[in-house]
């Protein structure tokens, strides 16, 4: 693909109020700025992130990222060629602001309006870093989603496994808030388990015998809550070397669960026969340090390249909206002024619900 294109993206589907500009031209893709606003401060009190907040805050800072965004990349909307922003799946509060931004803008300036998936985003994150050539395995692996992706075009994914309950970003937040640790919990387990011992608690790897792409969690995050009342019971609290331990144990049986269900879908995707094989990972989890560690392994064993975005990219980010851009720009592909916002938009569109998909149905 070597069309010049400057996409301007935009991202307010969770907690991160997000803009950048990304150019394509004949040497690939560049960044030519990126720019976050993130809500961490307004959710702390409640132990994870409040819809009604998140949204007031997107409608807040959405033009100022814009503006952040464009005068970083010394550019006008005059020098963009399109707007892209995410259209779900998401907090449909916040994504509707993305939403209702983007179209004014595009109204205003006559720009075409791209209306981007955001595991989208994250799914074509390494071909923005790395410009890793169709099809590529990848693991999604955020707050709201586990699943493995067949990537074989910017808009034809097939999910061949991924988790029947919770995904492992929540899994960690859980395991924060029921530790006493800071949110957004993946970080603070992560720095917390660098001191603790992984084997002193038994924890279960459910699902992990079954030969398949599936996961599980819940269990997992039940276990990890009797584990701890186990210790309060006996010792009257928890020290700081109980949260290390606790939390130690709960991130290597997280990644005992990916590493062996990764090999399992690695086996899939080399049944496509690939030119080159190439295994990407991304979501705010895949910046987990132990897990990344796991699949370099990996991925090291089965002579498989391994891409794992810089951190920066792993989390939600308006970068990987305006590539995606990028790729529709190329492929023709436009919305009109009747864009919806959606709550729940799967990137595999035929493949059937996850069993047990959670209280509120299949997401994606
Ligand atoms: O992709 P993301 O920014 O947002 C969506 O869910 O779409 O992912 C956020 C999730 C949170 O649950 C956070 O705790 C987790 O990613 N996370 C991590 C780490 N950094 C962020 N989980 C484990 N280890 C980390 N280092
Ligand atoms: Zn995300």
């Amino acid at each position: 693909m070597t069309r010049t294109c400057t996409i301007l993206g935009i991202e307010s589907s969770c907690d991160d109020t997000a803009a950048a500009v990304v150019r394509q031209s004949g040497g690939g893709p560049e960044i030519l700025s990126s720019i976050i606003h993130g809500q961490t401060d307004l959710h702390a009190d409640f132990g994870g992130v409040v819809p009604e907040i998140a949204a007031r805050a997107h409608v807040e800072k959405l033009d100022v990222c814009v503006t952040q965004a464009l005068s970083a990349a010394q550019l006008t909307l005059k020098d963009i060629d399109a707007v892209a922003v995410t259209a779900g799946p998401g907090l449909i509060g916040g994504v509707v602001s993305g939403v209702m931004l983007a179209k004014g803008i595009c109204a205003a300036t006559g720009l075409p309006l791209i209306g981007v998936n955001h595991l989208a985003g994250h799914a074509l994150t390494p071909r923005l870093t790395d410009q890793v050539p169709y099809p590529y395995l990848m693991l999604l692996v955020s707050g709201g989603h586990c699943q493995f992706l067949l990537v074989k075009a910017h808009d034809d994914y097939t999910r061949i496994g991924g988790t029947i309950d919770d995904a492992p970003g929540e899994a960690f937040d859980k395991t924060a808030r029921i530790l006493g640790l800071p949110q957004p919990g993946g970080p603070s387990v992560q720095r917390a388990a660098e001191t603790g011992n992984p084997k002193r608690f038994d924890l279960p790897r459910p699902m992990i015998r079954e030969q398949s792409g599936n996961m599980s969690f819940s269990g997992l995050k039940t276990a990890m809550i009797r584990a701890r009342d186990a210790v309060i019971a006996e010792n009257d609290g928890l020290t700081v070397q109980d949260q290390s331990d606790l939390s130690a144990g709960f991130q290597t049986a997280v990644a005992d669960i990916i590493d062996k269900k990764s090999r399992w879908a690695l086996t899939q995707y080399m049944a496509l026969n690939p030119s080159q094989s190439t295994f990407a990972v991304a979501g705010g989890v895949a910046a987990n340090t132990e897990i990344r560690a796991r699949l370099t392994a990996l991925c090291a064993e089965l002579d498989i390249a391994f891409v794992a975005p810089p951190l920066v990219l792993c989390t939600d980010n308006a970068a990987m909206i305006a590539y995606v851009g990028v790729e529709r720009f190329a492929a023709g592909q436009f919305d009109g002024m009747s864009l919806s916002a959606r709550p729940r938009w799967p990137l595999d569109t035929t493949a059937a619900p996850m069993l047990g998909s959670g209280k509120k149905g299949a997401k994606a």
